[in-house]
C-alpha cells in the first residue's frame, strides 16, 4: 500500500511539473517574449531542479510514514507475541511441542502442573517418565504421518512424583506451509482427573440407588427375596464369558439388578396368589416389563438399560412379549437375562410350586435352547454353571 501511495505522488508531482512548464511559455509567447534554446534550456533545467526538490520532499514524507508504519507493525507483532505468550502459559490446557522424532522442544506451565515437571525439554516424548503409554506412541508415530489423534481417558502415573492424573491427550501434526510435510506435532493435554472422579461417585449414587430398588422390589414377594440378586449374579457369569465392553456389561448387571421394577405397580395379592393365573392377571402380571422400563427411562443415560428391561420376556422364537422380538433383535442384556431369570425361578420356591433341582432346571434350559433361549448363551451359562 505504501509503495502504491509512493508511485502516485510521484506521478501526481511529475504532472503539476509539466503544467507548470507549460503554462509558463504559453504565458512568455502571449506576452511576446522572445526565448532562445539557451534560455528555454535553462528554464527546463530550473523546472526540473523544483520538480526533482519537490519529489524528495514528497518521498521524504512517505518514507517517513512507511517508517511509522514499520515501527507500529513492529509494536503490534511484538504485543501480539506478548498476548500469544500470556494465553500459552495461562490456558489450562498442557501444550507439549514435539519435532519429527518425538524430543521434547517446548512445553507450557499447565504441561509441567499437569505431569509434575517441566525440565522436559530435549527429552524423547516417549523416554519421560511420565508418559510412557504405549497409545502415546502410536499417536506420535501416526502424527508424524500427518493423522491426527485422540487418547481420552487415560489412566498416568508419574514414577518420580507418584501423581496420578486421568488425561485427554490430543496429538496433532503442525504442517509446514511451505512443503506441506510434518513440521512438528503438538500435543494438548487436558485433565480431567476431577471430572473423572465426580462422574465415579455419580455412577457409584446410581449404582447404590439401584441396589435400594432391587432391595424394595425383593421384598415385595416373599418367596422370591433374593430374586434380583440371584439374576445378577448369574447375569455376571454369563457376561464374563463374553468380550464385552465395560460400558455394555455394566448395563447389563444393571438391569439384571432392576429386571423386575415393574413389579411395584402390580397388586401383592396378584403378586403372592398361589394359584394359577386367569389370562386376565398373566396380561397384568405383563406389564410389569413395560412399566419397569419407563420408570428407569426417566433417569438421564439409562435409556439402553431401560430396553434391555422391557425386553427381558421376549423368547428368541418370538413368541414372548411386550413386543414379539425374536433372536438378534432381542437386547443381548434380554437374552441373557431371560436364562438366569428362569434358572432362578426353576431352583428357587415360588408361591404356586416348590423349588426344582439344578439338574432339572439345566434340563429346561436345555430343551429351550432356540425356542425360549438363544442356544449360545445357555450353552455359555451351562457350561460356567456346572464348573
Ligand atoms: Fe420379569
Amino acid at each position: 500500500m505504501n509503495k502504491k501511495l509512493l508511485k502516485r505522488s510521484f506521478f501526481i508531482n511529475a504532472l503539476v511539473g509539466l503544467g507548470v512548464i507549460v503554462s509558463l511559455i504559453y504565458d512568455l509567447k502571449i506576452r511576446g517574449v522572445n526565448i532562445s534554446v539557451i534560455q528555454l534550456h535553462v528554464f527546463f533545467g530550473i523546472v526540473q531542479l523544483i520538480i526533482f526538490g519537490l519529489t524528495l520532499f514528497f518521498f521524504n514524507n512517505h518514507l517517513g510514514l512507511v517508517n511509522e508504519d514499520c515501527d507500529s507493525i513492529t509494536v503490534e507483532y511484538k504485543e501480539l507475541s506478548k498476548l500469544n505468550r500470556l494465553i500459552i502459559d495461562t490456558t489450562p490446557t498442557g501444550l507439549v511441542l514435539l519435532n519429527r522424532k518425538g524430543i521434547i522442544e517446548y512445553v507450557n506451565q499447565s504441561t509441567g502442573n499437569i505431569l509434575g515437571s517441566t525440565k522436559t525439554v530435549g527429552l524423547n516424548i516417549l523416554e519421560f517418565d511420565t508418559i510412557k503409554q504405549s497409545k502415546l506412541h502410536n499417536g506420535i508415530v501416526k502424527a508424524s504421518t500427518g493423522i491426527y489423534t485422540e487418547i481420552l481417558g487415560e489412566h498416568y502415573t508419574s514414577f518420580t512424583s507418584r501423581l496420578e492424573k486421568i488425561l485427554n491427550i490430543y496429538i496433532s501434526p503442525v504442517i509446514d506451509e511451505k512443503d506441506g510435510n510434518v513440521a512438528n506435532i503438538i500435543l494438548f493435554i487436558h485433565d480431567i482427573t476431577k471430572e473423572h472422579d465426580l462422574k465415579v461417585e455419580i455412577e457409584k449414587t446410581y449404582l447404590s440407588t439401584i441396589e435400594a430398588f432391587a432391595e424394595m422390589v425383593d421384598a415385595r414377594d416373599k418367596y422370591t427375596g433374593k430374586h434380583s440378586k440371584n439374576v445378577y449374579q448369574y447375569v455376571s457369569m454369563i457376561c464374563e464369558e463374553l468380550d464385552l465392553d465395560e460400558k455394555i456389561k455394566t448395563q447389563i448387571q444393571v438391569a439384571a439388578n432392576i429386571h423386575d421394577l415393574g413389579k411395584i405397580g402390580i397388586s401383592d395379592s396378584l403378586l403372592n396368589k398361589p394359584g394359577r393365573l386367569t389370562n386376565a392377571e398373566y396380561d397384568s402380571i405383563k406389564k410389569h416389563a413395560a412399566l419397569g422400563a419407563e420408570i428407569i427411562s426417566k433417569i438421564i443415560g439409562f435409556e439402553d438399560i431401560s430396553l434391555i428391561i422391557r425386553h427381558h420376556h421376549e423368547r428368541w422364537d418370538g413368541t414372548g412379549y411386550l413386543e414379539g422380538l425374536k433372536d438378534s433383535e432381542i437386547p443381548l442384556g434380554s437374552q441373557i437375562i431371560a436364562i438366569a431369570d428362569t434358572y432362578d425361578a426353576i431352583t428357587t420356591d415360588r408361591v404356586y410350586r416348590k423349588k426344582l433341582g439344578r439338574e432339572m432346571a439345566i434340563k429346561i434350559l436345555q430343551d429351550e435352547k432356540g425356542k425360549q433361549f438363544n442356544p449360545d448363551l445357555v450353552d455359555i451359562f451351562i457350561e460356567k454353571i456346572t464348573q
